[in-house]
């Protein structure tokens, strides 16, 4: 317990670099017509959490202090192998624009500017106008320039995603305010969505890394695909309304692509954006993965333990859309009567609170949590050989916080 007591308070060791989060955001979302700009950026002004930039954030420092690769096809980092002070990288990334301002001339620079006007640079178009790294020179050593570029990416895609989620859940509520597709409709929160998914593209292929170009794509599809497996449960669909050992299985893979593999490929990337070497680059990927699960089990849980006053959104919100989550699936297993409900989606009169009474009755949410706990421990494992430095037990101090987060 003592131990716990003396980690680092995470956002302090990127406080410099998380103040200047939202307003690098809102930059790279900025469109010449004025209400896609405003629906673009509405996800950016109720302050979320910022989890993901603040993991990858300390995932670029704790990886800073670890061996770096010798391999000299990623190219941002070349010759990074004896450049601890990241120097060279430095130099590197400035040569091929990394830090540039995204208004420089662009194929995307085929409109009209007269047009538009709301977002306009002074130097270029408003569509392509992406804000410099602010503070430059005076930057963290420990983080580099792509690595910050990285953590703004991961919030873009993080948004989008949610952007979507919530006109596919109907979803009247996010952080407390209307959302998205409650305020301006199904059709401008999709549209939305695409437009950020656009934006982080090119800020992606602005990085000139391939490898961390490929992750990202695979995570925008991954999402996908844990999207699909939710609403299309073939696990437990009704031809299967039985528990069976698919079950347990299938609902992870769910949540690793619907929610680990943003983080756990995220953490990937910044290792190697920092030029680490492939036993860190793995190590960095197993946190995250562990992390993200972790992360999502205890969402999970939350839907079943909390109001909604406390989390800002529904409560009890994945059985109104039909969704079986870990704490039912575990009561499932005791509780065979609970199949025929799963299997017809909770959609009778009734469904619901029978679940609920079953499920409460069941060790259903103590096993969840139990399993989060077995996650959040695994993360930490995971980079237990990372050099002993600050950065590194912020990110344990993560894994604690992501288990015992209330919201
Ligand atoms: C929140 O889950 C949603 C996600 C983690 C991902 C949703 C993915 C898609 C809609 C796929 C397509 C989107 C893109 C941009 C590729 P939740 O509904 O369980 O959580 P919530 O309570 O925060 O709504
Ligand atoms: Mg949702
Ligand atoms: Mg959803």
């Amino acid at each position: 317990d003592k131990v716990i007591k003396q980690l680092p308070e995470p956002l302090q060791l990127v406080a410099k670099e998380m103040k200047f989060l939202t307003g690098n955001l809102r930059n790279l979302l900025g469109s010449g017509h004025p209400s896609l700009d405003r629906i673009a950026k509405y996800y950016t002004k109720s302050e979320g959490k910022h989890m993901r930039p603040l993991i990858v954030l300390l995932m670029s420092r704790a990886t800073f202090a670890c061996p770096k690769s010798s391999n000299s096809d990623n190219i941002t980092t070349a010759a990074h192998g004896r450049d601890r002070g990241g120097m060279m990288a430095r130099e590197r990334e400035k040569e091929l624009g990394v830090d540039q301002p995204m208004s420089m001339p662009s194929i995307l620079n085929d409109v009209n500017p007269n047009l538009l006007n709301v977002g306009q640079s002074p130097t270029g178009s408003p569509l392509t106008s992406f804000a410099p790294f602010p503070g430059e020179g005076k930057e963290d050593r420990e983080i580099l320039p792509s690595q910050r570029r990285l953590a703004e990416i991961t919030e873009l895609i993080h948004t989008a995603s949610l952007l979507h989620d919530d006109v596919i859940d109907h979803a009247s509520a996010r952080r407390g305010s209307p959302s998205a597709n409650s305020e301006f409709g199904n059709k401008m929160a999709v549209l939305a969505g695409d437009f950020l998914l656009g934006r982080a593209s090119v800020a992606l292929a602005r990085l000139r890394n391939a490898e961390v170009i490929e992750l990202l794509a695979t995570v925008i599809a991954n999402l996908v695909e844990g999207e699909f497996m939710q609403l299309k449960n073939t696990a437990m669909g009704e031809e299967n309304p039985g528990w069976n050992k698919e079950v347990l299985p299938y609902y992870l893979q769910k949540t690793y692509l619907k929610t680990a593999s943003l983080i756990s490929k995220s953490c990937r990337a910044s290792a190697l954006l920092g030029g680490a070497d492939q036993g860190t680059v793995d190590a960095a990927y197993l946190y995250g993965k562990n992390l993200g699960l972790a992360f999502q089990l205890v969402d999970d849980m939350l839907d079943w333990t909390r109001s909604e006053k406390e989390l800002g959104k529904p409560a009890g919100a994945d059985l109104e859309l039909g969704l079986a989550t870990a704490p039912l699936l575990f009561a499932w297993e005791s509780n065979s009567d609970l199949g025929t409900l799963v299997g017809r989606r909770f959609s009778e009169p009734g469904d619901i609170s029978t679940a609920q009474t079953i499920v409460r009755q069941s060790d259903g949410i103590e096993r969840t949590r139990q399993l989060a706990e077995d996650y959040a421990n695994q993360a930490v494992m995971a980079i237990s050989d990372f050099p002993d430095t600050e950065a590194k037990s912020a990110l344990i101090s993560m894994a604690e916080k992501t288990i015992k987060r209330k919201k």
